[in-house]
């Protein structure tokens, strides 16, 4: 039996790289169609049993540890932004050292999954802010680098201070969530009302909450609403928070559910390489972006 008391031992890094849960999200919602034609079935990576257990218990310490006053504590530590300045080029070259040499199948670091995202969204001809939206939507998981364990920066996202729907991955773990017992929080509403609007909601900390609110003066509210929303999977894939939800939601997660595939299937083995992009993107975060970002 596993001790409660015993977490200070626990290894707060399951997963052999931030990819793996990504991975895994695949397992659950395969592609149902393929945005990228030429790719071959066989240059997707396959997916273990070992790697399943890391992600489970990926999962218990998320749903043990991600409580209201976490999340509370983490926002009130980054939403100050003052733990560097700096370009989002820099930020990107701080992203791709999460890369871990010891996986062979990773063959993709962080920039590759943003450039692949973001390049399927213009080959779309989507607008370019949503392109933009595309290359930082993971830009939040510097937080590993400022020392985040991996459950604290990625994973499925849920409302914390309500109930926890059984539509979130492994919703078992969340019995051993001390807000799990609480009499408020673990009512439907808990510390809301009926369909108060997401705004008022607060979600498990992580690199969606984070990224959101660095963007939120550049970006218009449809992308604020992918970079906020993209892992929250219950809500865009199985509506589970319809409750919380008010009308302006439901139609900016049309955005949520538009850009999600391009998120999850965007994997092309021909993408075209930096340097030719660069002059696109370099043009593309000058129109948006200040010079350099607070983190
Ligand atoms: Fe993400
Ligand atoms: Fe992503």
């Amino acid at each position: 039996m596993r001790d409660q008391s015993s977490s200070a031992k626990d290894n707060q890094n399951p997963l052999q790289n931030l990819d793996q849960w990504e991975e895994d999200i695949l397992t659950r919602y395969p592609d149902p169609k393929n945005i990228n034609a030429d790719k071959k079935e066989e240059q997707f990576r396959n997916y273990d049993e070992t790697e399943k257990d890391s992600v489970k218990e990926f999962y218990r310490l998320n749903h043990t540890y991600q409580t209201y006053d976490f999340v509370k504590q983490k926002k009130a530590e980054y939403l100050k932004f003052d733990k560097q300045e700096m370009p989002i080029w820099s930020a990107f070259d701080f992203l791709n050292k999460l890369v871990d040499d010891s996986d062979p199948d990773t063959d993709l670091d962080q920039m590759q999954h943003l450039l692949q995202t973001s390049e399927a969204i213009r080959n779309d001809g989507h607008p370019d802010w949503m392109v933009l939206v595309g290359l930082i939507h993971d830009m939040g998981k510097v937080l590993c680098l400022f020392g985040e364990p991996q459950w604290a920066v990625v994973g499925d996202t849920f409302p914390v201070g309500c109930a926890y729907s059984d539509k979130i991955v492994y919703p078992e773990f969340f019995s051993q969530n001390p807000d799990y017992n609480h009499e408020i929080y673990q009512t439907k509403l808990g510390l809301y009302t009926q369909n108060c609007g997401l705004d008022h909601v607060d979600m498990s900390w992580g690199h969606d909450e984070y990224v959101y609110h660095m963007m939120k003066p550049y970006l218009p509210e449809p992308g604020l609403y992918m970079l906020r929303y993209h892992s929250f999977y219950s809500q865009h894939r199985e509506n589970a928070y319809d409750h919380l939800m008010n009308e302006k939601d439901h139609e900016m997660f049309k955005w949520v559910n538009l850009f999600n595939p391009y998120d999850l299937y965007s994997k092309n083995p021909n993408q075209k390489s930096w340097a030719e992009l660069e002059p696109y993107y370099k043009a593309l975060v000058a129109k948006y972006l200040p010079a350099t970002i607070k983190f």
